[in-house]
């Protein structure tokens, strides 16, 4: 757990002085209305944690058995929620809204990757998802079972997670741009019963492989739990269809009934798995609960976004990623919200598509990524037809951020040009492991830094720690800690406890103190977050998470490799890219045949884990620089690639003649 260094903390506005307070309107009409009324829920919590979480949880989830017992700690840091207390979470995000009289509102609008526009009802939606849930059961899959979604953005990828949930199967959604072998991987740890898939997805107006990918993945071996593979058809592509394991949605929800009567599951019962990057070269499967899930996707919809009756709600996150999961498949549907799910891209068919979908579903609050912003913000720089003032978005009230660091002149840009300068910003905090927002502003009482994710939400106990877990002042950077529990927390490692303690929960803190894993700073006055990024080998590119180690094990899996280093290097658009020091087996290649080989090697990344994970930048040594105990020094290649000289004491090193030749691009 290295300390956050000064350099990044300037980069990221900590000298920021800019206060905008948010709109009087705004805050006469906000869920969580002023200043007070955030202190006063913050004392509630802090007076009495667990009556706070009781009465959140009655008041905003429907239960089918009350509970009795808030918080469980007799196996921490195993905590567990609500645990003598049965729920549906399917039925809480329909059947609910049903009886609430939502039936006939819009529960989703689907935009298209070409524009077209499909819509779906609540009362259309629970259909679906019922019909999909009888399928589902007719298969034999059942309470308890996993299965595997790798589906492009639609209504049925929404609906296979709601289906799922409604029969208490756990999901496991794997982002479509995972390569077969992640797939498979995630499969076999996993233990998955079923796929359900798409035969293709469109983006950007492109035909993108999905069920061959799949087909590809199962043939990769250890498979053998897979009994079925529901196939949902996008596009109409041609695929390959194996008898008795593959069926089309279409036809396997045709004769099913428009009601199915929800699995009632305790509280605890995982609701999904998600995968996520973490320390090592195997991916971790974040596992979380149904009921304190719920709660939070819930609760932070109505505290963070302000969601009213007749918003129009727009998350541009991917269903494979927890955004998608808190801010699409369940959050906006619990709350009973009315929101666009979008399949394409933000450039397609040029880079105005966002604000034209914004004019066009007149979208009241709009969730982004900052890569997103910055990418917009150059394109508009070079078109200015695209740039947001080109397009009405009146219809907007509230803007969001999420997945990395907003650069102030970023959140500016966001401000003033889509937002109006009327619209408050929520740079919301969080991580899939804590299944929703952590720290944010309140959009009616947060006055906002630009670059800072502010305060934390009531029942949030954040705090800043050295490394030996004692608070620091503020104004001193430190290691961002959570010192209690909360009910959408991540319960454990899918598969490997173990993990979870000493990833989340180390010693080093003390074993109570949750780890996230970024370093942060308390602005002095304010007291206000600003994140300073991660703290341990995790990147974050373009808001995707990356393991340094998982980049590092599939180029050493390819033959022509005998070592690598992968490090970030600070991005102007993605935030951060990834560069990657190799040592092949044959000579160190220069010139064309480097070039060539790197290419070789980015496509090779792609093929064992995904496009996303491409290095952007290659570097051959005839060596990597090393301690005398052979421990790479990867400090030293961060300053490498970004082109700084080495001011760091290197005597340590083994071998300093080969940061020279590390020193530039090959
Ligand atoms: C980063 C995404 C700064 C952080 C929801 C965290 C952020 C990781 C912000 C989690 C933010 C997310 N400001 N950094 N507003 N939001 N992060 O699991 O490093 O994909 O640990 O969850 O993204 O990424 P994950």
């Amino acid at each position: 757990m290295a300390a956050t260094d000064s350099t990044q903390q300037d980069n990221q506005g900590l000298q920021e002085s800019r206060v905008f307070a948010p709109p009087p309107d705004f805050v006469a009409n906000a869920a969580i209305s002023g200043m007070d009324a955030y202190h006063a829920l913050c004392a509630e919590a802090a007076a009495d944690y667990e009556g706070f979480w009781a009465r959140l949880a009655r008041q905003n989830l429907e239960w089918h058995k009350p509970f009795t017992s808030t918080l469980n700690e007799t196996d921490a840091p195993f905590y567990k929620w609500f645990d003598d207390g049965e729920l549906n979470v399917s039925y809480n995000c329909l059947d609910r809204n049903l009886k609430n009289g939502n039936a006939d509102k819009t529960a989703i609008i689907f935009e298209a990757d070409d524009g077209t526009v499909t819509r779906a009802t609540y009362q259309e939606l629970y259909e679906r998802v019922c019909k999909f849930a009888n399928g589902l059961k007719a298969r034999g899959i059942k309470k308890g079972d996993r299965v595997i979604i790798y589906m492009s953005m639609s209504i049925e990828g929404v609906a296979a997670m709601q289906a799922c949930a409604r029969i208490g199967a756990t999901h496991s959604v794997v982002f479509g741009g995972f390569s077969a072998k992640s797939l498979q991987e995630r499969i076999i740890d996993a233990g998955a019963v079923a796929v359900i898939t798409a035969d293709e997805q469109l983006r950007g107006g492109k035909h993108l492989p999905l069920k061959s990918i799949v087909d590809e993945a199962l043939a990769l071996g250890g498979c053998e739990s897979i009994k079925n593979v529901i196939v949902y058809k996008r596009t109409g592509g041609k695929i390959a269809f194996t008898e008795g394991r593959d069926l089309w949605l279409h036809e396997l929800v045709a004769d099913q009934g428009a009601e199915c009567e929800p699995e009632w599951v305790n509280a605890e019962h995982p609701l999904f798995i998600l995968y996520t990057s973490g320390s090592t070269g195997t991916p971790k499967g974040v596992q979380h609960a149904s009921g304190g899930y719920l709660l939070w996707a819930a609760l932070t919809m109505k505290w963070s976004f302000d969601i009213k009756p007749q918003d129009v709600f727009w998350c541009t996150a991917d269903i494979g990623w927890v955004t998608g999961h808190s801010y699409i498949a369940y959050g906006p549907l619990a709350v009973g919200a009315t929101q666009v799910v979008f399949e394409g891209i933000p450039t397609y068919p040029n880079a105005g598509r966002f604000w034209a979908n914004i004019a066009k579903h007149k979208v009241s609050i709009f969730y982004t990524a900052p890569t997103a912003i910055r990418s917009l913000i150059k394109a508009a720089d070079v078109d200015p037809s695209v740039h947001p003032s080109k397009y009405d978005l009146s219809s907007l009230r509230l803007l969001g951020s999420v997945g990395e660091p907003i650069n102030p002149e970023a959140w500016m840009w966001y401000y003033k040009n889509v937002g109006g300068e009327r619209c408050p910003v929520v740079d919301t905090f969080w991580q899939t492991e804590t299944g929703g927002h952590m720290i944010t502003p309140l959009p009616g009482a947060t006055p906002m830094v630009p670059g800072s994710c502010t305060l934390p939400l009531p029942g949030i106990m954040t705090a800043i720690v050295d490394e030996a877990g004692a608070d620091v002042p503020n104004g001193q950077g430190g290691i961002l800690v959570v010192k209690r529990p909360w009910p959408s927390m991540i319960r454990t490692i899918w598969g490997n406890p173990e993990r979870f303690k000493s990833s989340y929960f180390p010693d080093e803190l003390g074993g109570k103190m949750y780890l996230a894993g970024d370093g942060a700073i308390r602005n002095k006055d304010t007291g206000y977050f600003t994140i300073t990024g991660r703290i341990d080998d995790v990147l974050n590119v373009s808001g995707h998470r990356m393991g340094t180690m998982e980049i590092e094990s599939a180029l050493v899996a390819n033959p022509m490799v005998a070592e690598a280093a992968v490090v970030g290097k600070p991005d102007d658009t993605t935030g951060e890219s990834i560069c990657a020091f190799v040592v092949l087996k044959q000579a160190r290649p220069t010139g064309e045949e480097a070039k060539k080989l790197a290419l070789e090697l980015r496509n090779w990344v792609a093929k064992e884990i995904g496009p996303i994970a491409k290095p952007k930048e290659i570097r051959f040594g005839d060596n990597l620089p090393k301690t005398r105990s052979g421990k790479i020094m990867r400090r030293l290649l961060r300053v490498l690639a970004k082109g700084e000289t080495i001011t760091q004491d290197v005597s340590t090193l083994e071998n300093p003649a080969i940061l020279e030749q590390l020193k530039e691009a090959s």
